[in-house]
């Protein structure tokens, strides 16, 4: 009789500019051996990321691409300074793109990453790029979404992880969660009720990708579970 090959554990690597609350999450949901990833590097553009110390602590293989060690952003605007910011943001991703080819990552997963990707970079890992969103895209774009969340008088707000395209915070969605905004809520408070949620969010999104049960097919993201009357939404409450 012929037994069903196992599928390999995909070996990911968690990309962190801070603290790395999601990052965390990912490792301890990836300490149980049925779930289809492992993290194999953590990389931060920043040396001093909290992130690392609790990589490291966890045995797990870290790595610094310092974005300043490829030039500081040039306030001058004439030609050859631009050409020269272009190089330094190339340079900048093709040694992070070298540290992930070494370490054979399969996945990769934005977490906290503050340094915005170019089209070389997310195209050449498409699919195999995703991010987590601190609120419920294609709402609330960018930064500051819990103040922004709150200005409008919103009564539900979330976190959404989504495969990663040149436009910022627009790619297929692959999972999103919701909390309610309770009247009494500051940005602080409204963040860790998100956070806790992206926690439980992100791991989730994670096994969809890594277990080939949440693809991205044309710019789409297909699922194999959960999805709206679009086919672009899972809503995974497990
Ligand atoms: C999270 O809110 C995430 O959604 C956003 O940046 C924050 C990172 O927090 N992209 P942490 O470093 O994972 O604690």
């Amino acid at each position: 009789m012929r037994m069903a090959k196992k599928r390999a554990r995909q070996r990911v690597a968690v990309l962190i500019s801070g603290r790395g609350s999601n990052m965390t999450a990912l490792i301890e949901a990836a300490k149980d051996d049925g779930f289809p990833a492992e993290i194999a590097l953590v990389l931060s553009n920043r040396p001093d990321a909290a992130g690392l110390v609790r990589a490291r602590a966890e045995g797990i293989a870290t790595a610094v691409v310092d974005h300043t060690a490829f030039g500081k952003e040039r306030q001058a605007l004439d030609r050859q300074a631009l050409d020269r910011q272009a190089l330094d943001r190339q340079a900048f991703e093709q040694a992070i793109d070298a540290q992930l080819q070494a370490h054979r990552i399969d996945l990769v997963c934005l977490a906290g990453f503050m340094r915005l990707l170019t089209p070389w970079l997310v195209r050449r890992w498409e699919g195999r790029l995703i991010n987590i969103h601190p609120a419920l895209l294609l709402a609330y774009k960018g930064l500051n979404t819990h103040e922004r969340v709150l200005a409008a008088g919103e009564k539900s707000h979330g976190a959404t992880v989504h495969f990663v395209v040149p436009e910022m915070d627009s790619g297929p969605i692959i999972a999103q969660g919701r909390v309610p905004v309770h009247d009494d809520d500051t940005p602080d408070t409204l963040a860790a009720r998100v956070l806790e949620e992206e926690h439980r969010l992100y791991p989730l999104a994670l096994k969809l990708v890594a277990s080939g049960r949440a693809r991205m097919v044309d710019g789409r993201c297909v699922s194999e579970t959960h999805q709206n009357a679009r086919g672009d939404l899972i809503a995974p409450d497990d």
